[in-house]
């Protein structure tokens, strides 16, 4: 397309059920956001959205197994998720949520569209229903095997291991989600897209008309869906969680929740323009807009094939231009599991790592999953931190400003005659806009990056090559040149890295005393943000272009402020405590997942009530001599105290085991062991790393299943 008047700037609507974690932030939200910030920095007209998608069925599962409702789950996680979005200067125009009235009226209207133009099949079918919970199956409330690779765990609209879309009834040997039982067919009415019909126009749009500019990854994947061949999908679903379906017939029924979710990118774009008090409808309807989705690969199909040919159905809205959805995150090694704990949480980075949301953006980046799937490391973390952030361009940036105060009291100094090196070097500062603009532009966040990087790079090459406190002591003019082309890069820098480094860019500014081109007083700017943009005794302002057309970017005279250090070191304790948190989450999946032993025969009632067990408390504990399991305790049962000896003293030693609230079983028959009659029995269990604990079922190491003994 011509170059846009408009840009409409989505990001994947999360799930409302957890908090995000660093595969969210490197696979969407950051280049999203760097796509944003570079946009608005370049002058153009842009909307940013984002959203939390509260519908569907994970959150009515976790609602149900803690027992709230599920407004209860989406409340708390809306909040938390924002939150985190915020302290990680995602810079949204708007931060939605699907369970507001204007999407619920949105995704409604759109609905009722489509089935006014007759664009639905309605159809009754089988579809597989729960016996025991009374309810239809679908989406992930049903499991099974992928007809396409075999992935045993594949949910009912979608295998995860393929990235296959699949409708519940393609599952080989179903299984409810709900209760473990193997689902019937009962037949149930529903509305369906006839996908197969917009296959002509997903052809001559996308694999025609796209071959070029989509990432490989993307345009395979939908070549590969299309080649296919596409079916019906129903868009309603038999659930009690969701928008109404407005049509009649549709009570007791909601949107499927793919259906809804991607309207919520236009329902949070109309809040938006609402606050604004201007038109919501050309960043959705007109031509001249370019509408950009950023997602994870799991989300390709419905942004490439559902949700456009919605669009189309409808008739008055653009089509994506496009979707540089990026792959899949790993963690160490591994994927990356909510169930698993096997995550970077955000809150939790930021609780480990105040202040330095930066430098997890940039590691991110560094290390993003755009062509391919990556792996995060808290050691390339470490690295990036210590090698890149700390040592080019925090050493850069300190050495010029500590020198500029140093010699001139924080004044710019005037520069005299220019070095060929100095005219080389300018030229090449001169040269950088375009080469990230270009890298960003093609969705290449790491590559721009590296470029940014370049640039601070140059700037200490200079300064090592240059030796500003060397020549100070035999040259002052030369020095003041020196010292002014350096704060020259240092300024540039201040603005190239604001998409990358919003925080830094932030701090920077303000060290040498750049004001910004506008202040933004309706977007979610981090609280940072909001702080440093008053206040400031600055005269200058570097824009993105001016960086390319100016030659002087700071002028002599304008005074900097104090140095600060832009980045710290990162110490390996830090870096093995976060190795440690990982490894105490495997060992606890681990024990989860350990066989357990099958339960033994049935016995009768009146066996179980045999046994006497009381609550007791160890009053005094020694080691059995010359034997290295046995401990001698004395227990206070409640009925009296006595000896018990227990084979408990390769976990616990004496002192640790004496003041322990315990469980007795009193009315085991005496036996002698060493000597020492043992008058009853203390309950115990052992964890998968082999470690008898006290029975405990609120202690996280105690796993289910575990036998008691
Ligand atoms: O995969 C997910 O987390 C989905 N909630 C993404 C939805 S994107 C859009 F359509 F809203
Ligand atoms: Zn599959």
């Amino acid at each position: 397309m011509n170059k846009p008047k408009r840009y409409t700037i989505t990001s994947a609507l999360p799930y409302t059920n957890g908090p995000i974690h660093i595969g969210h932030l490197a696979g969407v939200y950051v280049p999203a956001d760097i796509y944003a910030r570079y946009l608005r920095l370049t002058g153009n007209d842009v909307v940013f959205i984002g959203g939390s998608d509260e519908h569907g069925v994970p959150i009515t599962i976790k609602a149900k197994n803690e027992g709230v409702s599920p407004q209860d789950v989406v409340d708390k996680y809306h909040a938390i998720i924002k939150k985190s979005f915020e302290e990680f200067g995602i810079s949204f125009d708007n931060y939605s949520r699907t369970s507001a009235k204007v999407h619920h009226e949105t995704a409604s209207g759109f609905f009722k569209t489509l089935y006014d133009k007759g664009c639905f099949v309605e159809e009754v079918t089988a579809q597989l229903y729960d016996e025991k919970a009374n309810q239809f199956l679908a989406d992930r409330f049903v499991t099974g095997t992928c007809p396409k690779c075999g992935n045993e765990e594949a949910y009912g609209d979608q295998c995860e291991k393929c990235g296959t879309s699949l409708n519940a009834t393609d599952l080989i040997n179903p299984k409810s989600a709900l209760t473990g039982n193997v689902p019937t067919l009962k037949k149930t009415k529903h509305w369906f897209l006839p996908l197969e019909k917009y296959e002509d126009f997903l052809k001559e749009w996308i694999l025609e008309g796209h071959k070029k500019d989509w990432k490989p990854n993307v345009y395979g994947q939908v070549k590969s869906w299309i080649d296919d061949g596409l079916r019906p999908r129903a868009v309603t679903r038999d659930l009690d969680w969701g928008i109404p379906v407005p049509v009649p017939g549709g009570e007791g029924k909601v949107l499927y929740v793919w259906f809804d979710a991607p309207i919520g990118y236009i329902s949070s774009t109309k809040e938006w323009a609402e606050k604004k008090g201007i038109d919501w409808e050309p960043y959705w309807k007109s031509d001249d807009t370019k509408l950009v989705h950023f997602i994870g690969k799991d989300n390709i199909v419905f942004h490439c094939i559902i949700f456009p040919a919605m669009l189309k159905a409808e008739g008055s809205y653009i089509l994506p231009e496009n979707v540089p959805a990026n792959e899949f995150l790993n963690l160490e090694g591994n994927k990356l599991s909510t169930s698993k704990n096997w995550a970077v949480w955000l809150p939790e980075y930021l609780k480990d790592f105040p202040g330095q949301q930066d430098v997890l953006r940039y590691a991110l980046t560094a290390n993003a999953p755009e062509t391919k799937d990556n792996d995060f490391t808290w050691k390339d973390f470490q690295a990036r931190n210590n090698n890149e952030l700390v040592a080019i361009f925090g050493n850069f940036i300190n050495r010029v400003v500590v020198l500029t105060q140093k010699y001139y009291n924080g004044i710019v100094p005037e520069p005299h005659e220019f070095s060929v090196i100095d005219e080389e070097t300018l030229a090449a500062v001169k040269a950088y806009p375009e080469v990230i603009s270009s890298s960003i532009e093609r969705y290449r966040f790491r590559e721009a990056q590296q470029e940014l990087m370049n640039l601070a790079r140059l700037g200490n090459k200079y300064l090592a090559d240059e030796e500003p406190w060397k020549v100070i002591k035999v040259d002052e003019a030369r020095t003041q040149t020196i010292m002014f082309v350096a704060l020259q890069i240092a300024s540039a820098l201040a603005t190239l890295s604001e998409p990358f480094l919003p925080f830094t860019s932030e701090k920077l500014k303000n060290i040498l005393g750049l004001h910004h081109n506008e202040e933004r007083s309706d977007t979610l700017i981090p609280s940072i943000e909001k702080i440093t943009q008053k206040n400031k005794s600055c005269n200058e302002a570097v824009s993105w272009e001016s960086i390319s057309t100016k030659n002087i970017l700071i002028s002599a005279g304008h005074k900097i402020g104090a140095p600060e250090l832009l980045f710290s070191k990162i110490e390996d304790e830090t870096i093995q405590f976060q190795l440690n948190k990982l490894e105490a989450s495997k060992k606890a999946n681990e024990a989860a997942n350990k066989t357990m032993e099958p339960q033994k025969e049935t016995i009768a009632f009146d066996d179980f009530t045999k046994l006497d067990m009381r609550v007791g408390t160890i009053i005094e504990a020694e080691k059995m001599p010359k034997a290295k399991k046995l401990l001698v305790l004395k227990v206070d049962t409640g009925i009296d105290i006595r000896t018990i000896v227990s084979g408990i003293a390769e976990s616990f030693t004496p002192e640790e085991v004496i003041g322990k609230r315990v469980t007795v079983l009193v009315n085991l028959a005496p036996r002698e062991l060493r000597g020492v009659e043992s008058q009853g029995m203390i309950l115990m269990t052992e964890t998968a790393e082999g470690k008898l604990v006290f029975i405990n079922p609120d202690d996280p190491k105690v796993a289910n299943g575990l036998p008691i003994s």
